[in-house]
């Protein structure tokens, strides 16, 4: 078997933090025990081209433990977690990812995926399925797909847009078992994490300027706004900053925000959020983080061109001495920085969100003739991995009366 890690000997460690998180995550728990049996994937290979760690560690074990020959490489040069992708190898998975790779090891590494000519593919991001897009011969076994993001999702969608979709995509980032847990609460939790880990400043009096209020926003707007920071929302969608106004929230645009904010944190999935004209308003001494998908929010590029001198300051943290004087303090080199500077979402949302994944793959498997498009993912199991968490949780809930039914089917029922 194949791989290409950064030490094989770190596995142990990973060992120890695969089974803390599976204990974290009782629905892929679940799962592994009801299709592990009669080997549901036998014959099937799988490429993933996702985060490496411990929560992906469960998933791609599932699919393992069900029969299939899987190969995953990472889909952030930074977010690998070394340990969890020897452990992985250990256990028979070809890993090709180390964190801190260079982009051109993080393509070469997609690629190692793409030869295996996978049936099923699971991305996060995007990258894998656009480079099979672009390789033919990599493709010739591919049944369908599954995509883990927003960010992702809208690529995909414009490719099939374009006409350009070679085969049926999931779109999981779309199930509500996934954006209204993992989007909200994983990225508000993780992305507070990754500032910590990275600063260990208090939060606690902070302006702190969230860009974005999607799902992800919402999320680290509501967490800093639990710990105290006076919360500024950046939007160019009215709906959604009306909404941020009724949250509670100050909305404003980037060129007024970037004087006052003392964090700026990005969410908007979008290019070019925080250039040089913004950065050359800002205090000094301002920490700046991106949690999108890609990094590209922030204009990296034109901060290296306008600093004098930039020195490491603590794992995750960067200080760059800009030509005007002023310091800025970048987290994560600009790359998502809950993955970059922690260890991403907790293992109880990515429990949902890899739900998701792995019946959706099922569903693929199960239906090998759909049409080309991006679908999201069937309400069955959307309805099925909520019930599941419940129970798993231990909560119990109501169900409808025959009267209630009956109510809820009328239309001649109306004032008493
Ligand atoms: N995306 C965000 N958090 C993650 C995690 N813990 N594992 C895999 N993908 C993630």
């Amino acid at each position: 078997m194949e791989y290409s890690i950064k030490d094989i000997k770190l596995f142990r460690e990973g060992e120890k933090k695969v089974i803390w998180a599976l204990n974290h995550m009782p629905v892929i728990e679940k799962l592994r025990k009801l299709y592990s049996k009669n080997k549901i994937f036998k014959g099937y290979k799988i490429g993933a081209c996702l985060h490496i760690t411990s929560e992906t560690a469960n998933l791609v074990m599932n699919f393992k433990q069900a029969g299939a020959e899987v190969s995953l490489c990472a889909s952030n040069p930074l977010s690998t977690q070394d340990e969890v992708a020897a452990y992985l190898v250990k256990n028979g998975i070809s890993v090709f990812g180390k964190r801190g790779e260079s982009s051109k090891e993080y393509y070469r590494n997609i690629e190692e995926v793409g030869k295996r000519l996978p049936h099923f593919v699971i991305d996060d991001g995007g990258d894998l399925i656009t480079f099979l897009h672009q390789k033919e011969n990599y493709r010739k076994k591919i049944i369908g797909a599954t995509e883990e993001t927003t960010t992702g999702v809208i690529r995909l969608k414009n490719l099939h847009k374009q006409k350009l979709l070679k085969f049926p995509v999931v779109a999981v980032n779309n199930a509500k078992t996934k954006y209204l847990f993992d989007n909200r609460y994983g990225t508000g939790q993780s992305t507070i994490d990754g500032l910590l880990r990275a600063t260990n400043i208090l939060i606690a009096g902070k302006i702190v300027v969230v860009c974005g209020y999607g799902w992800c926003g919402k999320g680290i707007a509501m967490r800093f706004k639990s710990m105290g920071a006076r919360v500024i929302i950046v939007e160019v969608d009215h709906l959604k900053a009306l909404e941020a106004v009724m949250d509670g929230f100050w909305v404003m645009p980037i060129s007024e925000a970037s004087k006052l904010g003392d964090i700026f944190i990005t969410a908007t999935g979008n290019t070019s959020v925080i250039t040089i004209n913004e950065i050359k308003m800002m205090k000094n001494g301002v920490i700046l983080g991106n949690s999108g998908h890609f990094n590209v929010e922030i204009k990296m590029d034109e901060i290296e061109k306008y600093t004098r001198n930039k020195k490491r300051i603590r794992n995750g943290l960067y200080e760059y001495i800009l030509k005007n004087g002023k310091k800025i303090y970048i987290l994560g080199e600009g790359r998502l920085l809950n993955l970059a500077c922690a260890e991403g979402h907790p293992p109880e949302v990515m429990d949902m969100s890899f739900a998701n994944q792995f019946l959706s793959i099922k569903y693929l498997k199960e239906n090998p003739s759909l049409e080309i498009n991006v679908y999201d993912v069937p309400e069955e199991i959307d309805k099925q991995v909520a019930k599941y968490k419940l129970e798993t949780m231990n909560i119990k809930i109501d169900t409808l009366t025959e009267q209630q039914k009956k109510y809820l089917s009328s239309w001649n029922l109306g004032t008493l």
